[in-house]
């Protein structure tokens, strides 16, 4: 039996493949490579270039594998084009998710985790967040995703599919192995961002707002390493096979940085000084975010093994100077 992999190819789904390929896993990725891509694709799973939204061609692959389980992280998940393009992310996050969720059920497989994020809270009430607390996204990407959890949660009363959603906060980092890591186009993401400075592609990082209200007046996020996040996967699928009912989980370390405090983590790492220059806030950021994962380690025993962001940055910055072009060949 296999485990199906939607958006194989993307930075959270490889890593996720290669975890899995590690544990001993039979994987089939499907991908339709918009913004994926083939060079991120473990050689050791079977590879279909579909298109979710595909309805003939996801069939065709749940006829000719054996499915067992299904991990789903094919959606567009870029927050400031969810704003001006909202269609695309109707279309490609919940018409796709439509159409996935009638494959497994015309085909009788019942168990999936789905990528959700920490975008679904919008503006916390209070940190850490748990997953009980007030969900009311502030952008149509966070809005979609919820939706995506409540369209499975009503598949599941129907049909009996049972789901597990992850909430991720501020995934980074690549692969110890340096043979994956982060690659957007555009890349809007902190981290990446602020390493092509050292890197040579861009002469300062911009900092978005500093009259926050926070110690250093920047925004507080909690960084996960994308392999702790891929881990989480795994323990998610395995508690599904175990006949653990629908669940929901944060995945984050409880620790919040500043941005100031990544880039100032940025600079010991790579020894690079970095320029910083203060800009405007970025429509829609809230103030903090930080995960209580306290659910996720006592249901599914996850333990994160990057808990500290000098290390996560290291592995970060690995990736992005041996691959300063991500996957593209220049
Ligand atoms: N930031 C800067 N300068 C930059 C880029 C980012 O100061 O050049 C700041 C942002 O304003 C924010 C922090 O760095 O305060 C982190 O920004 P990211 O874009 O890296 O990440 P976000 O917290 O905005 O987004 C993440 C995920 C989204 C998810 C969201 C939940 O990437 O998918 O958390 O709010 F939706």
């Amino acid at each position: 039996m296999a485990i199906l992999v939607l958006g194989g190819a993307g930075y959270i789904g490889s890593h996720t493949v290669y975890e899995l390929v590690d544990a001993g896993r039979d994987v089939v990725i499907v991908d339709n490579l918009q913004t994926g891509f083939k060079a991120a694709v473990h050689p050791k799973a079977r590879f279909y270039q579909v298109d979710i939204r595909d309805r003939k061609a996801l069939d065709e692959v749940f006829e000719k594998e054996s499915i067992d389980g299904v991990i789903h992280f094919a959606a567009s998940s870029q927050v400031g084009e969810s704003m001006s393009d909202p269609l695309k992310y109707y279309d490609n996050n919940m018409y796709g998710t439509m159409v996935l969720l009638q494959s497994m059920v015309a085909h009788n497989v019942g168990k999936i985790v789905f990528s959700s994020t920490a975008a679904t809270y919008g503006e916390p009430e209070r940190v850490p967040i748990l997953e009980s607390d007030r969900t009311c996204p502030t952008n149509c990407y966070g809005e979609t995703k919820l939706s995506m959890e409540k369209m499975m949660a009503w598949v599941s009363k129907a049909h009996g599919l049972r789901f597990v959603a992850l909430r991720y906060f501020n995934a980074c980092g690549a692969h110890t192995s340096g043979k994956i890591g982060e690659a957007h186009s555009p890349e809007t993401h902190l981290i990446p961002l602020i390493l092509q400075v050292p890197n040579g592609q861009r002469a300062k990082i911009s900092i978005f707002g500093d009259d926050y209200a926070t110690k250093d007046g920047t925004c507080i996020r909690d960084y996960i390493h994308v392999t702790d996040l891929a881990q989480a996967h795994i323990l998610a699928l395995d508690y599904l096979m175990k006949g653990g009912e629908n669940n929901v989980f944060n995945l984050g370390n409880g620790v919040g940085f500043t941005v100031k405090e990544v880039i100032d983590c940025a600079r010991r790492v790579t020894g690079h000084p970095i320029p910083a220059e203060t800009c405007p806030r970025r429509a829609g950021d809230p103030a903090q975010l930080i995960a209580s994962s306290v659910k996720a380690k006592e249901v599914l025993g996850w333990k994160p093994r990057f808990d500290d962001l000098d290390t996560i940055m290291s592995t970060a910055w690995g990736w992005h100077k041996s691959h300063p072009h991500g996957f593209e060949e220049v």
